[in-house]
């Protein structure tokens, strides 16, 4: 189902949510599949631990294929299911503390800065998702993990590939392969001499626990470089379209930055770009919202139909930044909420913020249903974004 306008919600997911809230459907793969749309529903599921994250069981309803990832190496985080998640979770959680991303902001800050300058000396019309939204949180990421930035165009085009939805079996196993035997490599080097980076600690702290899993820490920076880079770069990019498009929105946070952080909460949930990660299998019968749904099921939990619920949100399809949107499901619920929601906020409000105060004049270069959407990826973004200022 594609986006309207290009990127509100598909027209379908307020029939269904109006008819029939928990519907089945078929996917790309032939599997069916229940779909919720409520937001009630959507959170009640992924709060229930008869729902398994296990994307390694063949019945679980990815929308594409993947057996190459499942082949490839251990679960990571986002695929294990207790008594494995908790304590692998808890490893891990202490570096995402909102002070230990606080401690970020200067950093950030400064590599912010660099990327605008960056844009600006390209002349116009320029790429902001070349010159601004890729290198922010692929630098971001690189320098928390302790992976060389200067192998960003690998990691890059790679994870580009694992995240659209029309790579084949064949190149996804390639990718797959690919950036295993780097990070393979990489934490070899380090596990020789630690680092001082999240890798280099994680080695650590499994030694002092008498814990070595070195496959473990190769699908932990595996997860953590896709997961920190393709995501809050599409979130940059289709902001900054949505507020250039909203000049009346822009004006509130252009007089207040003090509004930035709840606009950034609105447009997490007005696009809601991983909208189906929320997906799960059902390991016991389980009722919701009235539907049984029984055990070897799998359910999607379509979180930009919860997060466009008129239920929840009045008016949910416009752009509202001071309405407060709290308790969307943009970054997920539950037991595996988003580890780096606090990391992608931050920076996704330093960008807002730097840009519009020293880009006052930023426009789109193209009319925006022109632009070169995901349309099918399973991160919904942007894949270039020209835009001129003078
Ligand atoms: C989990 C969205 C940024 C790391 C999730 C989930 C969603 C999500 C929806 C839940 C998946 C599920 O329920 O199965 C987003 C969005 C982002 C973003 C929209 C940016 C705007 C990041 C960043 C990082 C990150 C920057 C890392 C630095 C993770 C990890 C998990 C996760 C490790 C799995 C957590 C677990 O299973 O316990 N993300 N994410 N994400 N995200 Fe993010």
């Amino acid at each position: 189902m594609e986006r309207r306008c290009p990127y509100a919600p598909p027209a379908e997911y307020d029939r269904i949510r109006a008819e029939n809230p928990v519907t089945q459907v078929e996917l790309p793969t032939g599997k069916r599949a229940w779909v919720l749309t409520r937001h009630e529903d959507v959170r009640a599921m992924l709060a229930d631990p008869r729902f398994s994250s296990d994307r390694a069981n063949p019945r679980f309803p990815t929308l594409v294929d993947n057996t190459p990832m499942r082949a490839a190496f251990k679960p990571s985080l986002i695929s294990m299911d207790p008594p494995e998640h908790g304590p692998a979770r808890r490893a891990v959680v202490g570096e995402f503390t909102v002070r230990r991303m606080e401690a970020l902001r200067p950093r950030i800050q400064e590599i912010v800065d660099q990327a605008i300058d960056d844009l600006l000396a390209a002349g116009e019309p320029a790429d902001l998702v070349t010159h601004l939204s890729l290198p922010v949180p692929s630098l971001v990421i690189c320098e928390l993990l302790g992976v060389p930035y200067a192998d960003h165009e690998f990691f890059q085009l790679h994870s580009g590939r694992l995240l659209s939805r029309d790579t084949s079996p064949e190149d996804r196993r390639h990718s797959v392969d690919q950036l295993t035997s780097y990070l393979d490599k990489l934490i070899v080097e380090k596990e020789a001499a630690p680092t001082d980076d999240l890798l280099g600690r994680q080695i650590l702290k499994q030694r002092e626990e008498d814990n070595v899993d070195h496959e473990a820490l190769v699908s932990l920076a595996f997860l953590l470089l896709i997961a920190g880079h393709e995501t809050t770069a599409n979130m940059i990019s289709l902001g900054v379209v949505a507020l250039i498009e909203h000049p009346e929105q822009l004006a509130l946070l252009r007089e207040d930055p003090g509004v930035t952080l709840s606009a950034v909460e609105e447009l997490l949930r007005y696009f809601t770009i991983a909208e189906v990660a929320t997906t799960r299998l059902a390991v016991e019968d389980v009722e919701i919202g009235g539907v049984r749904i029984k055990a070897g099921e799998g359910v999607i939990g379509l979180s930009n139909a919860a997060n466009h619920d008129p239920a929840v949100y009045e008016r949910p399809d416009e752009l509202d930044i001071a309405r407060g949107a709290r308790n969307h499901v943009a970054f997920g619920f539950g037991a595996h909420q988003c580890l780096g929601q606090n990391l992608a906020r931050m920076e996704l409000q330093i960008v807002f913020d730097t840009l519009f105060r020293r880009v006052p004049s930023l426009r789109i270069a193209k009319p925006v249903d022109e632009l070169d959407y995901k349309r099918n990826a399973t991160v919904y973004g942007l894949h270039s974004l020209p835009v001129t200022w003078s």
